[in-house]
């Protein structure tokens, strides 16, 4: 079974490894090391599992990583000012703020993330690396899609001309796979909830991306034979983690997958690392 398997957390460790010792090499030389902060809104207990998560396999890279409990009454000028404050402390090198954020908050999402320095922007979601990402600077992209993108890359699938469908649309995940892809010259398409038909796009496509959070809301049927499937979807069902994929239905037909757990998540949480040191390195200097 295991020879379609894009495996993530595999490539992930591997990755991370390699961090690890290209973070020491630096912090060795300059003696600071690398720190992200992440803001928390409210008390999900679902991203409070991340955030353990992404601090853990900081402590493993060498990334520093404080999380910023903010409460969910808190007002948008304190979150401006605490996000302000994280922007002029030169020794934070990355901000994340932690999405989704919670009700009361979800309409300010944009306007939040737009007071990060883009210097330490490392979900890549400011104007300003949105705009860079347009003209396929990919310095500091979101993790998710970089994490799909170097999957793809490392298993050697070929992008160019494939037909590529996408079913998100999010700033997290859809829209910056788009660009990424349209650099390597895939031809894509992206769904969403008012696309009609949209089995008939998805069993075109040569590279099928979901990410809907419906569990098996991918079957055969709705596949190309040969189509390789990245599963992003991460959905609790019974108290276990699936994706959106129905793995076994799916997996005689299908080229290779990605499935999830275990494989565009781990890398997810790689690149946010990754990137939290390409932010330190390019607010150090040139190191
Ligand atoms: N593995 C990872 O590291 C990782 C990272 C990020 C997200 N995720 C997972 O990916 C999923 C999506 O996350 P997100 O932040 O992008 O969520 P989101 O902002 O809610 O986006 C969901 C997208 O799916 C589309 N969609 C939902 N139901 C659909 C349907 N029945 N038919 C067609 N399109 C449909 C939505 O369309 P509309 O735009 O029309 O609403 C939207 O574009 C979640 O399960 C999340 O946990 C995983």
């Amino acid at each position: 079974m295991k020879d379609k398997i894009l495996d993530g957390k595999a490539l992930a460790d591997k990755l991370n490894l390699s961090l690890k010792e290209d973070i020491s090499k630096v912090v060795d030389r300059i003696g600071i090391k690398p720190k992200l902060v992440t803001i928390i809104i409210g008390d999900d207990p679902a991203s409070k599992v991340y955030l353990n998560m992404k601090k853990r396999t900081g402590a493993l890279v060498g990334i520093e990583s404080d999380i910023l409990e903010l409460d969910e009454n808190v007002s948008e000028e304190k979150i401006a000012e605490e996000i302000n404050k994280l922007n002029s402390d030169s020794n934070v090198h990355g901000i994340l703020l932690e999405l989704p954020l919670p009700k009361s908050h979800a309409s300010n999402a944009l306007k939040y993330i737009e007071i990060i320095s883009p210097k330490k922007d490392v979900d890549g979601l400011t104007p300003v690396n949105k705009g860079k990402l347009y003209d396929y600077d990919e310095n500091l992209a979101p993790c998710t899609p970089t994490g799909i993108i170097t999957l793809l890359e490392y298993y050697n699938i070929e992008l160019k001309g494939k037909e590529v469908v996408i079913v998100n649309r999010s700033n997290l995940v859809g829209k910056p796979l788009i660009f990424m892809m349209l650099k390597r010259n895939a031809t894509i398409s992206v769904c969403h909830t008012s696309t009609i038909n949209i089995e008939n796009h998805m069993r075109r496509a040569d590279i099928l991306v979901v990410a809907v959070s419906h569990p098996n809301f991918v079957t055969k049927e709705k596949i190309k034979e040969g189509a390789i499937i990245i599963d992003v979807g991460i959905n609790r069902v019974n108290g276990k983690l699936c994706g959106d994929i129905n793995f076994n239905d799916v997996y005689e037909k299908s080229g290779k997958i990605a499935p999830s757990p275990g494989g565009i998540g781990p890398l997810t949480v790689h690149f946010l690392l990754h990137n939290t040191f390409t932010a330190y390195k390019n607010q150090i200097g040139d190191i």
